[in-house]
């Protein structure tokens, strides 16, 4: 009896040792070679399909990454949901609003695990998917390798999430320090920002834009907006006005009809649109305020090349934020619940 205790008191000390660990190893491309061979193409077969499907699952993994990335590292703490004894996870927090792709990822989770059952971290299925989404959306121009290996953390807090996370009103001071305060430089966050280039947003979450002065916002684009969100409590626009609806624009900004398009497409527009004035948030506008942030602006706009490789690489570096020293870390069998040992 007393041997048997022994042994299970070892194995528990094992594998807390190992879920430790865990978070010292160096990340690698290739991690899952052995392990899990194919697992890239088994997350990019999905991912290819949910976006043939609908495109604005590609904008929402792309957010997915920096929303798990910036709060305790990249743990897929961002994907668990609310239960009785933690009812405020990451996903409940109101700058998490619109946050999307979840049942996208469960889908994948769980082809991942038929295939290679408790070996692929969510954590790195979330980096995989918005790889591959912003190569998706780019057309290839964005691509970058992904190194793996990352565990799941079982600590997810709204709190931190309200911390961590940079918020739409934010000063360009404000903005500089959240970036700063993870390592990031003014010109990554100019070079993250266009990621906006993609996606939707919430009339709450751009209302200081529709009283804004036209220093800030170009006044049809102003109209624009203001009529899209007198249109219900909290409709949605699109990030981009190039993905606009086209009726829309013809009533409030019939000059920029021309530049509609059919598909959204992440490229360097979102740097034209900025300094044209016609960008969503206040934290968009906010980057004109600041000499360095305002040049690198003009110098994405002027080469999307650049930002395409860029921006590539300021992925690679926010996908490798790091779990908090001695947190604990294990690969979950469901993404949205911690693993009941
Ligand atoms: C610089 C500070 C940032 C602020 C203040 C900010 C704020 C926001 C807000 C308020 C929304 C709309 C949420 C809603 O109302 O539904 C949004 C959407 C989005 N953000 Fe950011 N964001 C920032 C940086 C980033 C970064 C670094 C990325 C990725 C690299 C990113 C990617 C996206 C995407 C793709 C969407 C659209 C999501 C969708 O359509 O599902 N953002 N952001």
């Amino acid at each position: 009896m007393v041997k048997s205790a022994a042994a299970v008191l070892l194995l528990v000390v094992a594998v807390a040792a190992v879920a430790v660990e865990g978070h010292k190893k160096e990340l690698s491309v290739g991690y899952y070679k052995d392990s899990c061979p194919g697992v890239e193409n088994v997350v990019k077969y999905h991912v290819a399909k949910a976006l043939k499907a609908n495109r604005k699952d590609g904008a929402a993994l792309v957010r997915l990454i920096f929303h798990d990335c910036f709060v305790r590292g990249c743990d897929a703490s961002v994907l668990l949901d609310p239960t009785p004894e933690n009812p405020h996870t990451e996903k409940t927090a109101p700058i998490n609003i619109g946050l999307a792709a979840f049942e996208l990822i469960d889908e994948i989770k769980a082809a991942v695990e038929k295939r290679c059952p408790g070996t692929v971290s969510c954590a790195d299925i979330i980096i995989y998917a918005a790889r591959d989404a912003s190569s998706i959306l780019s057309n290839g121009h964005v691509h970058f390798d992904v190194s793996a290996g990352r565990l799941d953390g079982v600590v997810s807090r709204a709190a931190d999430a309200q911390r961590d996370l940079p918020d739409s009103t934010f000063t360009i001071s404000e903005l500089i320090r959240n970036f700063r305060r993870k390592n990031f430089t003014i010109e990554e966050l100019v070079i993250l920002s266009g990621a906006h280039a993609v996606g939707v947003g919430h009339c709450s979450s751009l209302r200081a834009r529709l009283t804004a002065p036209p220093e800030q916002i170009l006044p049809p684009y102003r109209n624009l907006l203001a009529s899209k969100c007198a249109a219900g409590p909290d409709p949605i626009v699109p990030n981009n006005v190039r993905d606009e609806d086209p009726a829309a624009v013809a009533a409030s900004f019939p000059s920029f009809l021309p530049k509609l398009r059919k598909l959204e497409f992440l490229d360097n527009t979102y740097y034209h649109n900025n300094l044209a004035r016609i960008v969503t948030f206040n934290s968009d506008w906010q980057l004109l305020t600041e000499k360095e942030a305002r040049g690198h602006v003009r110098e994405y706009a002027e080469n999307g090349t650049l930002w395409d490789e860029d921006f590539s690489d300021s992925l690679v570096k926010l996908s490798k934020l790091p779990l908090p020293p001695r947190a604990k870390g294990e690969i979950r069998t469901s993404c949205r619940r911690v693993n009941k040992y």
